[in-house]
């Protein structure tokens, strides 16, 4: 019976870090929310800018990318004119978007954008 309570105790304990461990992989968020506007390999759409070989992911720090995701970009604020809406601010916990932005950085490092 000890043995047990050990063990359900010990899975309890375990399972805060799976769930973040999950929650926090860059690539699976991006997939999952940002690809319909910045395109599969952050090349771009007519929705979105792209990340690809862009100077401000490549050289922006994680707390000014940071910033755009949890706050969103948009009526005044918007830097590009030929979007016509706005970056949706996104709900995301600190470790979410700190996996994203290193995610971002990775497309970045790829290459040439196809679409401005
Ligand atoms: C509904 C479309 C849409 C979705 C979904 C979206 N974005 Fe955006 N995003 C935009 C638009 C449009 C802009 C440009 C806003 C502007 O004019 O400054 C933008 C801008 C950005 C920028 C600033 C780029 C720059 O060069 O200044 C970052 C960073 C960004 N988005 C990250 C993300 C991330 C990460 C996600 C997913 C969690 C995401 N976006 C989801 C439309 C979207």
């Amino acid at each position: 019976m000890k043995r047990t309570v050990a063990s359900v105790f010990f899975a309890l304990l375990a399972m805060p870090f799976t769930v973040t461990a999950l929650a926090a992989d860059g690539a699976a968020i991006y997939k999952a929310k940002c690809t319909p506007c910045h395109g599969s390999d952050g090349q771009g759409t007519a929705m979105g800018p792209a990340f690809k070989d862009s100077q401000f992911i490549k050289t922006g720090t994680e707390a000014e990318i940071g910033e755009v995701i949890t706050k969103g970009r948009e009526g005044a604020a918007k830097k590009y004119k030929q979007f016509a809406l706005g970056m949706p601010k996104q709900t995301m916990t600190e470790d979410e978007v700190k996996a994203v932005v290193a995610h971002l950085k990775t497309l970045a490092a790829k290459g040439k954008a196809e679409t401005k």
